[in-house]
């Protein structure tokens, strides 16, 4: 049987990490994110996808092409966190694990950034560790697809 596929989305803005917000957002650059989740995922004989959109539509159109192919999806929608019901109600038709993944911790910021349309369908959330955060989704994906 091939490697189970383990889709990693990355929502708008993502791709200025590195210049965007540094005192919040660290230095990393998404592609440092990417190797990261990517060298995880490895160490645990899966493979990783990487899609990235500034488009809610184009995070819902992966989101379908992941159903019945891969194993589980780990999210960093972004700010489309906080108002993409459009990629609730998508990961709502997902069988596998869902992770939802932030390199900030949204709870301690602004107000408006304590919604999560993310969280109720998802497994769980890793927020607040940075780059660590990829990894450790990366793990807790390994640890549940281990489990099923
Ligand atoms: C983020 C948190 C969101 O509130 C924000 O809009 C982002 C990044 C994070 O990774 O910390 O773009 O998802």
């Amino acid at each position: 049987m091939s490697e189970p596929i383990v889709l990693l989305l990355s929502g708008p803005n993502l791709t200025l990490l590195g210049e965007r917000s540094p005192e919040i957002y660290g230095h990393a650059t998404l592609a440092d994110h990417v190797a990261t989740a990517t060298a995880a995922a490895a160490a645990h004989g899966l493979t990783l996808e990487h899609v990235q959109s500034e488009a809610e539509a184009d995070l819902v159109r992966a989101i379908h092409g992941a159903r019945g192919r891969c194993g589980a999806i780990v999210i960093n929608a972004g700010a489309l966190t906080h108002y993409g019901w459009s990629l609730h109600d998508a990961l709502a038709t997902f069988a596998g694990p869902v992770i939802e993944l932030h390199l900030s911790n949204p709870e301690a910021r602004e107000p408006w950034r304590r919604q999560s349309v993310i969280a109720p369908v998802a497994s769980g959330t890793i927020a607040g560790f940075g780059t660590l955060g990829y990894r450790l989704a990366v793990e807790a994906v390994a640890d549940l697809l281990a489990g099923s």
